[in-house]
């Protein structure tokens, strides 16, 4: 019988950089989609406060990262990278201090170009003394954005990427290397060996279709990951109240509670990491839970440190750019991950349409998973929805939703093989 087989991310040679960090997808949060260039030390550590309040610590969150506009507009008399005096009045150093005695970790952003995204000084041609820079005030993950290199300069950044990566480890600091070059030049077949991440795609946002487009451009990626290098669709948008790239002008696309479950369940299948960008000091209740269920967060962080793939996604009717033609449409969607031990977790997704999750075309769907080419075993498997924490029962051959599920939300399961 032809099963599926998902071993490539076991088989394959840890390659990465060599800084035994991120054997799973890293958790954290990070500035820019909520707070764009309105970063500070109080946001900063009044964020890391939150992180430990709200419990999402103790759950295994630890990376604070302080996205775009730290920095000084030049860099100091020595060269180095120095941040805006106003925004940090005690300096990185005493931040990273901070959050190091609460326990958690400290991610910072600089750029492989001449300047970051928003024009401040990038590290072009010192990564050397940056690396070194960062490592002396006690970073401990570093966001390396690639604007005004593909930009100015179009061409392959990965000997840029690759000597951050050699001087990162030149430290002797472990420090967790992200690569954010928006997928271009195919970061997956190269940056495996030099980072922990690479960003997939252009910028996430909240709204629906923009999450689901991305989870789309992960298609063919799983193979590329795993424990110690990860593909990064980008960072968690759940809760975050913003706009289209953070573009003040651009009117907020806030996705919903149910959206916001599928999107959750989605970057836990697909070993994502889980950066939050929502304000942890406001969060709503909803959202905090989305983000605190343990069982959800055990398949992200399971350690076999498999990538889900689609195994099944069917249409009916007739849709032109996601919204739905006919008389009545529906998409459906199964991603499946093995996790260690011979289980594996599935979401099961009414996509819907890309607009509007009550559009009449669009109904609750039920949902189906064929077990007979999954598992080695007896072929019966111990259901768990880890949305609910029910146990739906023991199935064999099949697993159907037992309700219809709503357009844009999602289930998500652990089915145990007994
Ligand atoms: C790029 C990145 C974003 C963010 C901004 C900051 O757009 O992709 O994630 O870091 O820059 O300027």
């Amino acid at each position: 019988m032809m099963r599926y087989v998902f071993t490539l991310a076991v088989l394959a040679p840890t390659m990465a950089i060599d800084n035994g960090l991120a054997l799973t997808p890293p958790m954290g949060w990070n500035s820019w989609n909520q707070f764009g260039c309105n970063v500070s030390e109080s946001l900063i550590l009044s964020q890391a406060q939150a992180m430990v309040d709200t419990g999402l610590a103790a759950l295994g969150y630890e990376y604070v990262n302080i996205d775009d506009c730290w920095q000084a507009q030049e860099r100091d008399t020595n060269g180095r990278l120095q941040a805006d005096t106003t925004r940090f009045p005690n300096g990185i150093s005493y931040v990273a201090t901070t959050l190091h005695d609460m326990g958690l970790k400290l991610g910072i952003y600089s750029d492989v170009g001449k300047k970051t995204c928003q024009g401040y000084p990038g590290s072009h041609g010192s990564y050397d003394v940056d690396a070194e820079t960062l490592a002396s005030w006690g970073v401990d993950f570093l966001k390396f954005d690639t604007c005004s290199l593909t930009f100015e300069e179009r061409r392959d950044p990965r000997d840029d990427y690759t000597a951050m990566s050699t001087a990162l480890n030149t430290t002797g600091r472990p420090i967790l290397y992200s690569i954010c070059n928006w997928g271009k030049h195919d970061p997956w077949l190269w940056a495996p060996n030099i980072s922990n991440m690479w960003r997939t795609t252009m910028d996430i946002y909240p709204q629906y279709a923009r999450v689901m487009s991305i989870v789309d451009a992960q298609n063919g990626l799983a193979e590329y990951a795993g424990p110690g290098h990860w593909n990064d669709p980008d960072m968690v948008e759940v809760g975050v109240e913003s706009t289209i790239f953070n573009w003040k002008h651009m009117p907020a696309t806030n996705i919903t509670q149910r959206e916001s479950m599928a999107h959750f369940s989605l970057w836990s299948i697909l070993s994502a990491p889980i950066i939050l960008g929502l304000d942890l000091t406001s969060a709503p209740a909803w959202a905090l839970d989305i983000v605190s269920n343990a069982e959800v967060l055990a398949v992200s962080q399971d350690p076999l440190g498999a990538t889900g793939v689609s195994v099944a996604e069917a249409t009916t009717g007739v849709m032109v750019g996601g919204v739905c033609t006919t008389g009545a449409c529906s998409h459906t969607q199964v991603f499946l991950k093995e996790l260690a031990g011979g289980a594996f977790a599935a979401v099961l997704i009414n996509r819907g349409g890309k607009y509007d999750q009550d559009d009449a075309h669009f109904v609750p769907e039920t949902i189906r998973l064929d077990l007979s080419t999954i598992g080695e075993g007896s072929g019966l498997f111990a259901v768990r929805d880890l949305w609910t924490g029910e146990d739906l029962g023991v199935f064999e051959g099949e697993f159907a939703t037992p309700e219809g599920v709503e357009p844009h939300a999602a289930v998500m399961v652990r089915l145990t093989p007994l």
